[in-house]
């Protein structure tokens, strides 16, 4: 994995550094042509110089400062914004190739009605968008009404501007389209305006990419760890799916309780990763069915800070860490490992303590059976103010009784 990383950050340096190299020819270009005497059109370049290099940081910060956090849809939404912007365009789209129906979608847009949003599906190859994403090659349309490949796919006033097509590759290899409208006060596309738009193509791409391989290593690494999570719940005497229902339960408590959006991915990989720490733990304790010795309850006890150590150097999972370290503290400060109180313990902690402790009562054990529905509901109220945060079993019960609805978000 650390090479596929360290191979991932040799290609992004050296795309950086093909971009970097691009825009010092741009601005050689711009001081030559400067000192022909031709500096009065050259003031506005100038000035866009600034609009563009601010669009390639903002799409930089977006994608790969915040990669794992962002939705590929704002990431596509800021491009859309970024080149309307550059060029003073009033409207366009962001469109990507949808491989399982070979079509290319409209994901992100500015001031592109519903309905066109909607309906719009074109074929690799078709209208003007389909003809630059087939080829490669950037196509202007000055006038699509008149424009025997493009007019077949108006259906909207707004589609008969003039408006330029961008394909977004990837080594060579297309995956969607940028579409832009010309200004109303412009006639027609500069130079440097398909410059900037090319170079802003690239970024994205670039970017993209990066998201992606975030995304897969990110997958990657979750499926190996659920594996191993579900490989615990074996261990500890479990039956069926506890740490996947409780991942799942888990993020749509912690939405009820208003936790802000980026926690709740956060949350669910708490819920789904707390006992991961039992693997170190003797598998003779975990699923011995008697009473535990003294010895062995302070050798269980050391699971949580186990699960801490695994946990805390993997970047990505931020503040996970620090939930699955307390999730056996208890709200009135008799728990372990730190005896930490009441709003002392992480919220995330809190939920995933409240879900794991319901489902491990819910659940039929190898030396149990499961307890009913009213015996749970009645143990867990017992427990507010106690084990539990009052406010995370109010809420849990309510979900509960409802049974599960959907998520809002
Ligand atoms: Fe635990």
């Amino acid at each position: 994995m650390i090479y596929a990383l360290s191979l991932v950050i040799l290609i992004l340096l050296f795309a950086a550094g093909i971009l970097f190299k691009k825009l010092y020819a741009l601005r050689l270009e711009r001081s030559s042509v400067e000192s022909a005497g031709r500096d009065n059109s050259l003031k506005t370049t100038w000035g866009k110089f600034d609009e563009l290099l601010t669009s390639l940081l903002t799409i930089h910060e977006i994608g790969i400062v915040n990669a794992g956090t962002i939705k590929k849809e704002d990431f596509y939404q800021t491009v859309v914004e970024c080149a309307c912007e550059l060029i003073s365009s009033p409207r366009g789209s962001l469109m990507i190739h949808d491989v399982q129906t070979d079509e290319l979608k409209i994901a992100a847009s500015k001031n592109i009605s519903k309905e066109v949003i909607e309906s719009t599906r074109i074929k690799p190859g078709l209208g003007i968008a389909g003809r630059a994403f087939q080829t490669g090659e950037t196509i202007f349309v000055t006038d699509p009404q008149q424009n025997a490949r493009y007019k077949d796919f108006i259906g909207k006033e707004e589609q008969l501007e003039p408006f330029i097509a961008i394909p977004l590759k990837l080594k060579d290899k297309s995956f969607g389209v940028l579409n832009l409208h010309l200004p109303r006060e412009k006639e027609s596309f500069t130079d440097y305006d398909l410059k900037f738009l090319t170079l802003l193509a690239g970024e994205t791409a670039i970017t993209l990419e990066n998201i992606k391989l975030y995304e897969s290593l990110e997958n990657f690494y979750l499926e190996m760890v659920q594996t191993l999570a579900r490989v615990i719940d074996a261990k500890d005497s479990y039956t069926g799916d506890h740490a996947g229902r409780a991942r799942k339960k888990a993020r749509r408590l912690a939405e009820e309780l208003n936790m802000p959006d980026q926690m709740l991915r956060y949350v669910e990989y708490a819920a789904l990763l707390h006992d991961i720490g039992k693997i170190g733990i003797d598998g003779a304790i975990l699923s011995k069915p008697g009473k535990l010795t003294h010895e062995e309850y302070e050798e269980i006890k050391k699971h949580p800070a186990i699960g801490y150590q695994i946990l805390s150097p993997i970047h990505f999972l931020g503040p996970v860490a620090q939930m699955v370290l307390y999730h056996q503290e208890w709200y009135n400060g008799m728990g372990y490992p730190e005896g930490l109180k009441g709003e002392e313990i992480p919220l995330g902690a809190r939920i995933v303590s409240t879900i794991d402790a319901w489902d491990a009562m819910r659940s039929d054990r190898s030396y149990r059976k499961a307890l009913s529905l009213e015996i749970a509901e009645d143990e867990l109220t017992k427990g507010a103010g106690q084990r539990f945060d009052p406010e995370v079993v109010k809420a849990f019960l309510k979900l509960e009784r409802a049974g599960w609805p959907p998520f809002v978000k």
